[in-house]
């Protein structure tokens, strides 16, 4: 298993440029088999789970080209409404094929997406939205099948939780149904967004994105598009909490300012220093964290991808924070991992309270998802000592070049183990 080496107590600093949203590429990539041409992407970020899904594209048929941050779409020959289960196993957010192939042959085979640490990631929601216009709906041998007999006719669709995967998938079957679509209680995260500008710049007719009702009139024909992918927002408050973990000096560039609003207010009352500007932010960490308390909420409440890194800070703080996890059955198990390097942390329900220590020692751990990772990481460029985060295959899912971005900012990690 490789492993990230990290020697603390290096304060993070200088400059790092933030790439392209995992959670927004993995929605836009299969949408782009919807156009009936070629689509060009940009600003993809260099991750694992983009190039797992360009090669689940050519598996269903499609031209795929990449090149750095740039993918061309080509879906010609998009024929096959089963997806490749060996590939779609490696991802959660292969679910969002269904949608894809209900809306392109009316029929769609998906295997389920695998549960991982964080709970047991259900799709009941996707499923009633996708009845809702008009889809059979069966799971057979961990395979989700669908089949809208008469086609896909537009809806009224309340979700009972505003998910993100539900919201995001819906919009993708309804973007060709017969018909206009109404998503209530939608999602409101950023990527919903992005999504929504990338299927209109197709010819979609997408509205309301980022509020909680959202509009679909479905087309006949979407045509291939250019899209650029928003930045990651996780990846910038990650950094941002790297900064605040080390009393660094970091100015993280190509972010959205308003994507990042709840953790800049969470880390400044934290006692960061934060200036926001344009495309950037600038972190200065405090000497030591104030203890501070937080609740995961959907956006545009303080994100549940913050979470894991965040404690790692928190571990850190003058005093007791109280660290309550809404979004995520269990997205507390890491913690266990932080203990073993001297964090003093209960976990009660959904709930982590954080007793603050002066420091944390260096120690062998391990992610069990790449948020968590995130979070050993962030703890061990404050570690006394050498700390040892293995599944460094996990992190790189979601963080491009983490090592090399680190050493950037003056870290001392190594990779291992490869
Ligand atoms: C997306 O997951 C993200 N993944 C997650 O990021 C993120 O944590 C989450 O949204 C919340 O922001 C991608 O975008 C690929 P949900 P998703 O559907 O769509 C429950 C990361 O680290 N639920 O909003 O799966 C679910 O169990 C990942 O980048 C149902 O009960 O999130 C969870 O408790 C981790 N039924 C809650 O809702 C459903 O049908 C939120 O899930 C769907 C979800």
């Amino acid at each position: 298993m490789s492993k990230l080496v990290v020697r603390g107590r290096k304060p993070l600093k200088g400059e790092v440029a933030v790439g392209g949203s995992k959670n927004s590429s993995v929605a836009i990539v299969p949408a782009a088999l919807l156009g009936d041409s070629v689509c060009t992407l940009d600003n993809l970020p260099r991750i694992d789970d983009v190039r797992v899904f360009a090669q689940i594209l050519r598996d269903l048929g499609a031209q795929v080209q990449m090149d750095g941050t740039t993918m061309t779409v080509s879906p010609n020959g998009f024929a096959s409404y089963v997806a490749p289960f060996d590939l779609v196993r490696k991802l959660r957010a292969s679910y969002y094929l269904m949608g894809v192939l209900l809306a392109k042959f009316g029929r769609a085979e998906v295997g389920l997406p695998g549960g991982c640490d964080i709970g047991p990631r259900p799709i009941d929601q996707h499923l009633k939205g996708f009845r809702a216009l008009g889809a059979e709906t069966a799971v057979e041998g961990g395979v989700v099948k669908l089949y809208a007999s008469a086609g896909l006719r537009g809806a009224p669709i309340y979700l009972d939780i505003p998910s993100v995967g539900a919201t995001i998938n819906i919009i993708l079957a309804a973007s060709r149904a017969e018909g206009t679509t109404v998503i209530e209680n939608a999602a409101k995260e950023p990527h919903v967004v992005d999504l929504a500008n990338f299927l209109n710049a197709m010819g979609g007719r997408v509205q309301g994105a980022g509020t909680d009702v959202i509009r679909v009139r479905g087309v006949k024909k979407l045509a291939g598009a250019s899209h650029s992918v928003i930045p990651d927002d996780m990846e910038a408050a990650t950094y941002m909490m790297g900064a605040a973990a080390t009393g660094g000096d970091v100015l993280i560039k190509n972010v959205i300012t308003k994507h990042l609003e709840p953790v800049t207010a969470k880390l400044r009352e934290a006692g960061a220093t934060i200036d926001e500007n344009g495309d950037y932010v600038r972190v200065v960490g405090p000497a030591r964290p104030r203890a501070v308390n937080v609740k995961t909420l959907p956006y545009p409440g303080f994100p549940t991808d913050a979470q894991q890194p965040l404690v790692a800070v928190l571990s850190l703080a003058d005093g007791v924070s109280v660290v309550q996890e809404s979004v995520y059955e269990n997205r507390l198990g890491y913690v266990s991992e932080l203990v073993k390097m001297g964090a003093r942390i209960k976990v009660e329900g959904k709930a982590a309270i954080v007793e603050g220590v002066s420091r944390l020692m260096g120690a062998p751990v391990t992610a069990t998802d790449l948020r968590a990772g995130a979070s050993l990481v962030i703890a061990g460029l404050s570690a006394y000592g050498t700390t040892e985060v293995y599944g460094l295959d996990i992190i790189r899912r979601g963080y491009e070049l983490i090592d090399r971005k680190l050493s950037e900012l003056g870290a001392d990690v190594a990779v291992a183990g490869e």
